[in-house]
């Protein structure tokens, strides 16, 4: 059987991706309960970051931990990757160990090219292309507070970037609209947009894509590897700022959410992020439900 990977959203079914935040809404109470369930004991995590990360290496290393198993942090400055061992042959290597790989890192084509080499299963947990595993957390989050997230309307606010193309990719799967407000020139991949038809709409505006909807989120206007454009996307994106004005025209139960890290007073007022409409502190811990899901389900196929 062909080994089942997770490098974007699309590489599970809307079945699957539907039971894997059903389990994490569980797995989040046996938790909280204290249940020790440990499925996993002997099975290794290798974590390969280019990137930094607070969120993902916390919640896939504890994720680990809890389940019995073990998690392995690398980072190309301690590895042979960062001397230039081709990725063919570090994926062919790591893989013979371990029991599945996570990886952080810049294009989304270095996850692909590991995973056609490796012999288990390998999730992305972050490109320049897409944040997948984000979006479990998101849409769990937004169950826990609300329900099924089918039929609502969601409202991404800001950079046409790799979370964006994940909320492109949940709403086709988990069958939500979404509404996507960005500056001119900072537009989504085209063909990722063209793949979603009519389940997304494109807009300029803030207040007219915000208006009635059940979901506001929003991401940093600068991503991991474009500090240098800090300065030019403060420009760009002023007029982006999720606030107290877009929040009213959204639906008065609306949720705010963000992946964090967040910067307070660009792309979101603090008092949006510390307000009362705001579930970032659930979001940010189902990121280790969510993933312990995804953990399980990848490890059982
Ligand atoms: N949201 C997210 O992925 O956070 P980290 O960069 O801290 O992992
Ligand atoms: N778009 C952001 C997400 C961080 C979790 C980045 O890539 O830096």
């Amino acid at each position: 059987m062909a080994i089942r990977h997770f490098l974007t959203l699309r590489d599970l079914s809307s079945d699957e991706l539907t039971s894997l935040t059903r389990r994490a809404a569980e797995l989040r109470e046996m938790q909280h309960k204290g249940e020790l369930f440990q499925p996993f004991k002997g099975k290794v995590l290798a974590m390969i970051f280019e990137k930094s990360s607070t969120r993902t290496r916390v919640s896939f290393e504890t994720g680990m931990a809890q389940f019995g198993g073990h998690a392995l942090f690398l980072s190309p400055r301690d590895t042979q990757l960062g001397r230039g061992e081709p990725l063919p042959d570090t994926a062919k290597v790591i893989s013979s160990m371990v029991d599945i790989v996570m990886i952080r890192t810049f294009g989304h084509d270095l996850v692909e090219t590991f995973a056609a080499n490796s012999s288990v299963p390998v999730i992305n947990a972050l490109t320049d292309g897409y944040h997948p595993c984000q979006l479990l957390a998101d849409v769990q989050t937004y169950e826990q507070h609300r329900g099924s997230i089918a039929g609502k309307t969601v409202t991404y606010v800001g950079d046409g970037n790799n979370m964006c193309h994940s909320y492109i990719n949940a709403a086709v799967q988990f069958g939500f609209h979404l509404n996507i407000a960005c500056p001119e020139g900072y537009e989504p991949d085209a063909d990722i947009l063209k793949s979603a038809g009519d389940s997304v709409s494109l807009m300029h505006d803030t207040l007219s894509a915000s208006e009635g909807s059940d979901l506001i989120t929003t991401d940093v206007w600068a991503s991991m590897g474009q500090e240098d454009e800090q300065k030019k996307r403060e420009a760009a994106f002023a007029n982006f700022q999720v606030n107290d004005r877009l929040m009213s025209a959204a639906d008065k139960d609306a949720l705010f959410m963000h992946c964090l890290p967040a910067h307070r007073e660009e792309e979101v007022a603090s008092s949006v992020i510390d307000g009362c409409q705001s579930v970032v502190w659930d979001q940010a811990e189902n990121r280790l439900h969510a993933q312990k899901a995804l953990l399980e389900f990848l490890l059982n196929q």
